[in-house]
This record gives C-alpha cells, sequence and structure tokens, in this order.
C-alpha cells in the first residue's frame, strides 16, 4: 500500500481530481494549511484522514515546515503533492522531500513562474497557455517537468475564462502524472530530465503534427 499526502490551501479542486483518479493500492491523506480551506470538507467526507497545520500559528517558516513535516511524517508518505498549495517551503522542507514532492502550477514553465499567471500570460499576449506539473526543487516553480499540457488563448478570453480553460487540463495531466509516479514509471536523471518508462517523457495531446 502506498501512501499520499495532498497539500491545499483551498479549494482543493486538483485534489479531488486526484483523489478521484482512484490510483490503486493507495491510501491519501490531505493536510492544509488553512483551516477553512473549502477542499477539506470534501476530503472529510470521502473519509479521507485529513490535518490542519494552520500557517498563522508558526510566525517562523522554520517551524511552520518543521510542523507540516510532523504532520506529513505520520503518514509516512510515498509521494507528496501539491495541489494548490499557496505556501512557499524552505530548502530543508523541499530538499527532505526532493524526487517525492510534486507539484502543479498554472502555466507552461518555464513561463509566468508565480502568482497570477493566467493575467500575465494575457498582459504577454502569448496565443498558447497551459499547465506543468513538476518535481519540487528549492527555486521556485522550476523542477524537472513531467507533464505539461497546452490550451489556446481565445480573443476575448478574460483571466476567469483562461484559468477555468486551463484547469480542465490541469485535472487531466495531474492524476496522470500521480499514475506513473505510483507505478514507479517515472525516472529522475542527474541531469533533471524526467524519464517515463525509460525516454523522455512527453503530453503530445495539444501538440500539433510535425511539419504543420
Ligand atoms: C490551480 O490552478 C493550481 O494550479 C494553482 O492553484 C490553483 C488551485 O486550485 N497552484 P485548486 O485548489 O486545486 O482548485
Amino acid at each position: 500500500m502506498k501512501s499520499i499526502v495532498i497539500l491545499i490551501s483551498g479549494r482543493g479542486s486538483n485534489m479531488r481530481a486526484l483523489v478521484e483518479a482512484n490510483p490503486p493500492e493507495c491510501k491519501i491523506a490531505v493536510i492544509s494549511n488553512r483551516p477553512a480551506a473549502e477542499g477539506l470538507a470534501y476530503a472529510r467526507a470521502r473519509g479521507l484522514a485529513t490535518a490542519v497545520v494552520d500557517h498563522r500559528d508558526y510566525p517562523a517558516r522554520a517551524n511552520f515546515d518543521a510542523a507540516l513535516s510532523a504532520a506529513i511524517e505520520t503518514h509516512r508518505p510515498d509521494l507528496v503533492l501539491l495541489a494548490g498549495f499557496m505556501r512557499i517551503l524552505g530548502e530543508d522542507f523541499v530538499r527532505r522531500y526532493q524526487g517525492r514532492l510534486v507539484n502543479i502550477h498554472p502555466s507552461l514553465l518555464p513561463a509566468f513562474p508565480g502568482m497570477h499567471t493566467h493575467a500575465a500570460a494575457l498582459a504577454a499576449g502569448v496565443k498558447i497557455h497551459g499547465c506543468t506539473v513538476h518535481f519540487v526543487t528549492p527555486d521556485l516553480d522550476s523542477g524537472p517537468i513531467l507533464i505539461q499540457a497546452a490550451v489556446p488563448v481565445l480573443p476575448g478570453d478574460t483571466e476567469e475564462s483562461l484559468a477555468a480553460r486551463v484547469l480542465v487540463q490541469e485535472h487531466v495531466i495531474y492524476p496522470r502524472a500521480m499514475r506513473w509516479l505510483v507505478e514507479r514509471r517515472i525516472r529522475l536523471t542527474d541531469a533533471g530530465q524526467v524519464l517515463l518508462d525509460g525516454e523522455q517523457s512527453c503530453d503530445t495531446s495539444m501538440i500539433a503534427p510535425a511539419g504543420q
């Protein structure tokens, strides 16, 4: 039985997509840094183990990270999946979980790291936007990429309409990446490349065929 801990801060739609993907032989627990996170209600209703580590109780980041680690360690996780988790984690925490700590980011990294990615994409006038599942490293939003999905930016798009289009793809690629990890099909090379079944991973569903 594999153990997966999902960290959330709010709505929890990605957490829900991960849970509903129902990875075989996995036990999932959900931890939030916000007691009022809407996603907690869903997790409790599903009968999952839940916990809250409220960052406001820990003014120093190192103390918050330590409390979060302690809560995570009660589940002895094989994977820690950040799903809309809105706290920056310190280097010690990240190194402790390196190789099993994964995040989803709502842009085609390395474009638009940080917050407000959809507004940034619209302001930049890009024609293609999307989302990225990546291993977490100490540098923000820049770890080795497991999978990406692209969506078109359409005339008249607003931040909200673009976010909604991207979110649909988030719910596709994050469960897919989780399954690959659970099935031990992913290998991270020393050069920081992610290999799927021994080859460089790629999601080609939104890529135009060669020659067009
Ligand atoms: C998602 O867009 C995720 O990529 C970003 O924050 C949002 C969280 O949404 N990091 P949800 O809580 O998973 O619904």
